[in-house]
């Protein structure tokens, strides 16, 4: 499976933050936020991924993570010349794909949650059609809603409904089996001009191959969009990690734990982030250096 992570978009909500930087660059705590996204990727075992964003930034994703090789994976980089819609990740991503299936997140969206590597891996193998994770939120009209029957199949799917039918909104992350490629290409934009996420997973829904899967009460997801929202996400990895003395979304930390590199790789890591860094010093201390 490869793995997408849309960073483009325009961040509009959240200017004047975004008025010269990219959104998914922002720190949220310690960290840009697209680590966030990354650590999911590499947690389900994906190592070779892609990253889409605007023609301004792309270059600073690039010097930022570089071709992964440090952190034991392979990253690539395609530029989105305009925010287009979502799907477009999947048309412009269909070289790097090839015959692959696809797990794409949305570069503001962060996930928290023990179980979720192992549920990724989970759906990764069984995955058939799509398959979208659902959490359950207190204000569902803002967000995609879906419905499922007992088996966890979507019955029904829609977007910023005045009256949802359940309170489970669709995160930004999205399993694709390599049919999906064919369809995002044959979408038709919408009436504001974008092709839409909802109408490449209707095409599933119809079909009966598209699944929901719950995240649960015991995780946590955090779209990064609004000015609350990003230092509500900031103060949540601050909590938690303060308490439990431990970093959330540290890739290096990850790409060691999974196999992906070494503790020689990892101390190296950790002496380019520098000891003077608290973040830097954890790495250091992980590698035992
Ligand atoms: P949004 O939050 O829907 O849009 P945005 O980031 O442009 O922000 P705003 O609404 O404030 O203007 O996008 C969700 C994520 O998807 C975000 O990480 C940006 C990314 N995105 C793209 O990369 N390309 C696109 O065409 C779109 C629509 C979004």
């Amino acid at each position: 499976m490869r793995g997408i992570i849309l960073a483009g978009g325009s961040g509009t909500r959240l200017r004047p933050l975004t008025s010269v930087h990219s959104k998914q660059l922002l720190p949220v705590y310690d960290k840009p936020m697209i680590y966030y996204p990354l650590s999911v990727l590499m947690q389900a075992g994906i190592r070779e991924i892609l990253i889409i964003s605007t023609p301004e930034h792309l270059d600073v994703y690039r010097s930022l993570l570089g071709d992964g090789r440090r952190l034991g994976v392979s990253i690539a980089y395609a530029v989105q010349d305009a925010p287009k819609g979502l799907p477009e990740a999947l048309v412009i991503g269909r070289e790097f794909i090839g015959d692959q299936k696809v797990c794409l997140i949305l570069g503001d969206n962060i996930f928290y949650g023990h179980r979720l590597p192992d549920m990724l891996r989970e759906e990764a193998g069984r995955l058939s059609g799509c398959t979208l994770f659902g959490y359950q939120v207190s204000d569902p009209e803002r967000y995609g809603v879906a419905s499922v029957d007992d088996e966890g199949r979507i019955v029904s799917l829609e977007e910023k409904p005045a009256e949802p039918r359940s309170n489970l909104a669709v995160t930004g992350l999205y399993m694709y089996d390599n049919e999906a490629l064919d369809r995002a290409a044959q979408l038709e934009p919408s009436a504001r001009g974008e092709l839409e996420i909802t109408d490449l997973n209707l095409t599933f829904v119809r079909e009966g191959r598209a699944r929901l899967v719950n995240l649960g009460r015991g995780s946590a997801w955090f779209d990064t969009g609004t000015h609350d929202s990003l230092l509500e996400a900031s103060m949540f990895v601050q909590v938690l990690e303060k308490r439990q003395g431990i970093r959330i979304s540290c890739l290096e930390e990850i790409a060691y734990r999974m196999g992906f590199v070494g503790k020689e790789q990892l101390a190296l890591l950790g002496k380019e982030l520098s000891e003077s860094s608290s973040y830097g010093r954890y790495v250091l201390d992980l590698a035992g250096a």
